[in-house]
C-alpha cells in the first residue's frame, strides 16, 4: 500500500502563531490561560496544559496573570473586561480574523447594516459580531439570505474559514437585497488551499484518512469534500483510532489534516499505517502526483 500525504495540510498560518504566542507566554511566575480551548485538537491543549497553560471557559474564571486570546478571536467588551480585571493579555487574533473584524467595525461606522456570512455559533463569528456592535445579522445559506429584509445599504464580511463558492452565492441574493452592497471577502485561502489539496488527492488515492479534532469543522468540511469527491474518508482525531480492515485490499491511501491539526499527531498517524502494512509501504513525497 502506498501513502500519499496531501500538499496542504495541518497547521494554518493562524494557528501556528497563535500555539508560538502562547508557549512564549508561558511562564512559571504567573498563571496563564487561554480564553477557550486554544484549537480544536485536544493532543495540542494537553500539551500546552503540561506547559502550565491552563484553559478558561470565562474571563470570570481568571483571577489574575495572562489571559491569551486564540485565533478566533473575540468581541471589543472581552479586551475591556480584561482591562479592569489587570489581566495581560496575549492577543493570538489571528490577522485575517483581525480583518474581518475591523471591516465588519468600519462598515458599521460606514453606516451600512451589517451582514457576517458564516456559521452563527462559531466564535470567530461572534468576535465579528461583537465588533459590529452586536448589530449585524448572520446568515449561514442563501435560504437564510432569502428571508433577511431590505436595506438601502448592506456591509458583507464572512467568516474566514467559510466556502468561498457558498459565500459568492449569498453574497448574489444579498446584492437583490438592497441598493448598495459593500462586500469585504474576508476568506482566508488556507482553508480553499487544504480543501483543493485534499480533493485532488481524493481523486487519486483509494481511500483518504482525515486527521483533526472532532469538533474542528475545517476538519470535518475536508472529510465531506472528499467524499464529494467519490473517495471513502475516515475522519480520526488520532493514531489509536485507525482500524486495520479500513485498508485492507486497498493499493493507495492519502492523508490530510485539519488546519488544527499538529504534524506530531499527522506522523503518527503514518507511522501506525506503516506498522499496520508491513509490506509494500511507501511514503512518498509531500504532494507527489499518483500516476497509477
Ligand atoms: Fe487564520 Fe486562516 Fe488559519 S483565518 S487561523 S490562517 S484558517
Amino acid at each position: 500500500m502506498k501513502i500519499y500525504l496531501a500538499e496542504n495540510r495541518g497547521f494554518c498560518y493562524g494557528v501556528k502563531r497563535a500555539i508560538d504566542l502562547a508557549v512564549h507566554a508561558a511562564d512559571t511566575n504567573c498563571p496563564v490561560y487561554t480564553l477557550g480551548p486554544i484549537i480544536h485538537n485536544p493532543q495540542m491543549v494537553d500539551q500546552l496544559q503540561e506547559m502550565g497553560i491552563g484553559v478558561a471557559a470565562r474571563l470570570e474564571d481568571i483571577a489574575t496573570g495572562k489571559v491569551i486570546i486564540r485565533s478566533h478571536g473575540v468581541g471589543p467588551e472581552i479586551y475591556c473586561q480584561a482591562e479592569a480585571k489587570q489581566l495581560t493579555v496575549v492577543d493570538a487574533t489571528c490577522p485575517h480574523v483581525k480583518k474581518a473584524q475591523q471591516a465588519a467595525q468600519a462598515l458599521l461606522k460606514a453606516g451600512c447594516r451589517v451582514v457576517i456570512v458564516g456559521e452563527r455559533h462559531h466564535p470567530e463569528v461572534q468576535s465579528i459580531l461583537g465588533w459590529a456592535n452586536n448589530e449585524a445579522d448572520v446568515v449561514e445559506t442563501p435560504l437564510e439570505a432569502q428571508a433577511l429584509p431590505y436595506h438601502s445599504r448592506l456591509g458583507v464580511v464572512a467568516q474566514t474559514t467559510f466556502a468561498a463558492a457558498e459565500f459568492d452565492a449569498i453574497v448574489a441574493i444579498l446584492q437583490g437585497k438592497c441598493d448598495e452592497c459593500k462586500v469585504e471577502r474576508t476568506i482566508c485561502t488556507a482553508t480553499d488551499l487544504r480543501q483543493q489539496a485534499a480533493v485532488n488527492l481524493a481523486r487519486n488515492v483509494d481511500s483518504m484518512i482525515i486527521v483533526g479534532g472532532r469538533s474542528s469543522a475545517n476538519t470535518a468540511r475536508l472529510a465531506s469534500v472528499c467524499r464529494t469527491a467519490g473517495t471513502p474518508a475516515y475522519h480520526i482525531e488520532s493514531a489509536s483510532e485507525l482500524k486495520a480492515e479500513w485498508f485492507a485490499g486497498l493499493q493507495t491511501v492519502g492523508i490530510t489534516a485539519g488546519a488544527s491539526t499538529p504534524d506530531w499527531v499527522i506522523e503518527e498517524v503514518y507511522k501506525k499505517m506503516e506498522a499496520m502494512n508491513m509490506t509494500d509501504v511507501v511514503k512518498l513525497e509531500t504532494g507527489t502526483i499518483v500516476t497509477g
